[in-house]
């Protein structure tokens, strides 16, 4: 790589969320530079609008109807950092612009423009010395309610600018080989030398009528994660009956790696919130306080050395999938006590580790915070099994699109 391409790539790399800044304004100029940036980028019939948000009250007034980053109903308001950024905008698309030409596709592509806009801004942001942070996390109507907009302007983010100290921490990126495959034609692409195929007969579908509560496992289906707690106590043999329920999960060679931690002091509790993170990457004001309310957090840890000393290092992969089973039967389980509960990834392995005293050779994986549900949580849609089935090979649907 040259000297520029080195340079462009970092800036790049370097568009990441910023929350947290310093007071020192971004002077007009730089301001029109970023927004010269945004100007240039690709569109078609340039569908945007950028609506500065000066004043607290209009700041206020976007914060309002912000939610937490999983959009959890009721959590609005919850992008409080906005109010300390020193530039804050509202990215909309005109929506009588973005569909004059193509109709209501028009408002899909209006988004990549706007997409691909901003992130123009932001590389201009990160070679001014400034960062940037953006929020997508809101219901369209309430934005558009709290910041007045007409119906034809339809809010689609809020963007921050400013001068920041914070320290930044990439989130890990695949590598090209990983997202980046050559297209191999299957079967199932139409036209050229494809065979055409018999469609296969569709095998029953269950998941309608598990969804209307005749599963044969109701539990797999009526769990969702809860992050709201009523914080009344578990107790203890019901901690233990879920426990139990975990060590009932299958493992490789019947190794049992699993390890649990259960949290019960507040001032560990504190201390292990204190690694966690929310969404990608780590940062003081970032993190899982939700897991207070619950009330008990238990941390899986996978014994590696139970499952190599069987099997050596090559597969002791398994492990963690051992692990990842045990987490499932407690969660299933503990839905089907009435209770509510919620897996959790994003935290700091590392500080974990020093923080729970976790020895060489044992991973922390998880952790699962568990208490009776304070909220109802809303099921998160799932992808459809003919996209993620194949029959015999990868690519050849085993599933037909459903005609629903
Ligand atoms: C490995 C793993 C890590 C996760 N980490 C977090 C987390 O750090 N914080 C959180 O709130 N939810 C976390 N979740 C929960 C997922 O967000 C949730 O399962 C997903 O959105 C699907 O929603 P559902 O559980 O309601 O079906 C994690 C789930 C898994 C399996």
């Amino acid at each position: 790589m040259t000297e520029i391409t080195e340079e462009l790539l970092q800036l790049m790399t370097d568009v990441i969320n910023v929350r947290r800044w310093r007071t020192e304004p971004v002077p007009e100029e730089v301001l029109d530079q970023l927004l010269q940036a945004f100007r240039v980028g690709p569109s078609t019939g340039q569908p945007w609008e950028m609506l500065r948000l000066e004043s607290d009250s209009a700041k206020r007034a976007a914060i309002s109807a912000t939610l937490e980053p999983f959009m959890t109903p009721g959590t609005e308001g919850a992008q409080r950092w906005l109010a300390e950024a020193p530039v804050v905008m509202a990215l909309c698309i005109e929506l009588r612009r973005a569909t004059a030409r193509l109709g209501p596709a028009g408002r899909q592509i209006a988004l990549q423009d706007v997409g691909s806009a901003l992130q123009n801004l932001r590389i201009m942001a990160n070679a001014l010395g400034l960062r940037t942070g953006v929020v997508r996390e809101f219901e369209t109507e309430k934005m558009r309610e709290a910041l007045g907009l007409p119906w034809f302007v339809e809010p689609v983010a809020i963007v921050a600018a400013g001068y920041s100290d914070a320290y930044l921490e990439y989130p890990p990126r695949y590598s090209i080989p990983e997202f980046c495959r050559v297209h191999e034609p299957s079967e199932r692409v139409a036209g050229g030398e494809g065979r055409a195929i018999e469609p296969p007969a569709p095998p029953a579908r269950t998941s309608l009528a598990a969804s209307q509560g005749e599963a044969p496992v109701p539990a797999i289906y009526q769990r969702h994660s809860v992050r709201r707690f009523t914080g009344e106590p578990l107790a203890p043999e019901m901690l233990e009956q879920l426990l139990d329920a975990a060590i009932r999960a299958p493992s490789a060679g019947n190794m049992q790696p699993w390890e649990f931690i259960v949290l019960e002091g507040e001032e560990v509790r504190k201390a292990a919130v204190a690694t966690t993170y929310i969404g990608y990457f780590a940062g003081p004001d970032n993190q899982q306080s939700w897991m207070l309310g619950a009330s008990a957090i238990v941390v899986f840890c996978v014994n590696r050395r139970r499952t190599i000393g069987r099997y050596g290092e090559r597969l002791a992969h398994h492990s963690v999938q051992d692990v990842a089973a045990a987490i499932e039967n407690l969660m299933i389980t503990a839905t089907g006590m009435g209770l509510g509960s919620c897996w959790v990834g994003g935290f700091k392995e590392d500080e974990m580790t020093r923080l729970l005293g976790v020895p060489e050779g044992v991973q922390v994986l998880s952790m699962v915070a568990i208490g009776y549900p304070a909220q109802d949580p809303i099921p998160k849609a799932r992808l459809p099994l003919d996209l993620l089935t194949h029959r015999d090979r990868w690519g050849v649907a085993y599933y037909q699109p459903s005609q629903e």
